[in-house]
């Protein structure tokens, strides 16, 4: 047991209080963060005549040292610590003697992790939104492949009106961009730097906390200590809109399953995203896309994990919140490797075109064009609706789509048809003629595809 505190006690701590109390296991992930936010803490010690020049140098040199050697695999980061903080500490002092004592001046561990969390959930919002730029641009790839692959669209899963496949996928496209907004914002309010607010009132020392912000790219320091040890916002915020990610895969994914199922076949996965069965030969799963929607409720679990955490606790620091770390660190990893493997199912499924465009034609979604071509020749809506029901039930029996009547069973059921509502009712005219902009019409898509792709090039550039 290695512990950065001891003075005060007259007794071992119990083995299984040390265990229970310790976060080492999980709090190594912080490593990387632990030594960039000590070095610029050591930096602006000096530069405020705490340490002297060769102090600073002695600890900058001996943290730089034990990244190395941890990164080389030369320096295992092993459990007899408490937290990643005191085998951090303790390896300096290892090393370099008594200035590695003085790492800690003008800092407690308050926050010290509060620092450590924000700079590694601050990567994490920029390693999402990479994947998520990877996901829009496949989404929009396929957006400019069909802009006339007809299929239906649905409402209650039931076919409704035809659409393109261009449409549907634009859908997800605006679902995912604003979960790239969402992050940017989450970034923009958490970036301010909480070190130097001691355990939670300040420290005595003249700290430049400005100084240290900016060395670590943040906006500014918090401005209320108390807060800055306590506050937990930025991890709630991500967690929400990492629930809101796979609230979208989670859905998208159910669609695929649907789509890929024998009765539909509007989809094809890929056999290297597909997997198969150990008793039904002929099964091939969509495994991907279930698992996607299953680790959906893993994700809300964390968030309603820490909403529920944080609700109880007095300011300011409380140890509830090392309770934070394990479920972020499972839900940024859960996401991140969804959003891959999700791009690279989508990325390679094959459109069965022609299907899709039969069950367009199948599924009556044609009915409003051809009331509304009722309406045009002079029949009242109402009247109109009546009509066109009476026809899709004579289809029914029939066992055809609307198109396929002669002219003269449709003249039998309203004298008003006559034979240019054929065109009026194909597929192509009824997708076509919707051009507001945000409808599934060619140049209606065609514009919002620029502005998107504009939007993706703004995202990289
Ligand atoms: N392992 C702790 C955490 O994750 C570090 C902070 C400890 N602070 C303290 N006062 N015990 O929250």
């Amino acid at each position: 047991m290695a512990q950065l505190w001891g003075g005060r006690f007259t007794k071992e701590t119990d083995k299984l209080v040390y265990q229970f109390n310790a976060s080492i296991s999980f709090d190594k992930r912080l490593f990387e963060q632990d030594i960039e936010g000590s070095i610029a803490h050591v930096v602006m010690l000096e530069k405020q005549g705490i340490l002297t020049c060769e102090e600073k140098d002695a600890i900058v040199k001996g943290l730089t040292s034990i990244r190395k050697d941890v990164e080389e695999g030369n320096l295992t980061i092993a459990d007899q610590y408490e937290d990643v903080h005191s085998f951090v500490e303790a390896n300096l002092i290892d090393r370099i003697g008594d200035a590695g004592k003085k790492l800690h001046t003008g800092r407690s561990r308050n926050d010290q992790v509060a620092l450590d969390m924000k700079l590694y959930v601050r990567a994490e919002v920029l390693n999402v939104s990479e994947n998520l730029k990877e996901l829009l641009a496949t989404l929009l790839s396929i957006m400019e492949n069909h802009l006339t692959t007809y299929m239906p669209g649905f409402t209650h899963l039931q076919k409704a009106q035809p659409t393109t496949l261009a449409h549907h996928m634009g859908a997800y496209f605006e679902m995912f961009k604003r979960d790239v907004l969402r992050l940017q914002d989450i970034y923009k309010r958490m970036n301010y730097c909480p070190l130097g607010a001691g355990a939670f009132a300040g420290t005595t020392y003249p700290l430049d906390r400005a100084y240290t912000a900016s060395l670590m790219g943040f906006e500014g320091p918090t401005l209320n200590s108390m807060d800055s040890v306590a506050d937990r916002d930025y991890v709630i915020e991500f967690l929400a809109a990492l629930s809101t990610i796979m609230m979208h895969l989670s859905r998208f994914s159910e669609e695929i399953i649907i789509w890929n199922s024998n009765e539909y076949r509007f989809v094809e996965i890929d056999d290297g995203f597909s997997t198969g069965s150990s008793i039904m030969p002929q099964k091939k799963n969509p495994d991907i896309a279930e698992l996607v929607r299953g680790k959906t409720g893993r994700v809300y679990g964390a968030l309603m994990s820490i909403l529920t955490t944080m609700k109880g606790i007095p300011l300011a620091y409380n140890k509830d919140m090392q309770e934070d770390k394990e479920v972020t660190f499972d839900a940024i990893e859960t996401v991140k490797k969804c959003l891959v493997l999700f791009d690279g199912m989508l990325s390679t499924m094959k459109f069965n075109r022609n299907i899709m465009e039969e069950s367009a034609m199948k599924g009556f979604t044609n009915a409003t064009d051809a009331a509304d071509y009722l309406v045009n020749k002079g029949v009242p809506f109402r009247d109109a609706h009546g009509i066109i029901g009476q026809l899709v039930l004579y289809c029914i029996k029939k066992n055809c789509s609307i198109d396929e009547l002669s002219i003269e069973e449709l003249k039998a059921i309203s004298p008003v048809f006559d034979v240019d509502v054929y065109d009026v009712i194909s597929l192509k005219t009824c997708v076509e003629k919707r051009l507001t902009i945000g409808a599934p019409g060619q140049d209606a898509m065609e514009e919002v595809i620029k502005i998107n792709k504009r939007f993706l090039e703004q995202l990289h550039a």
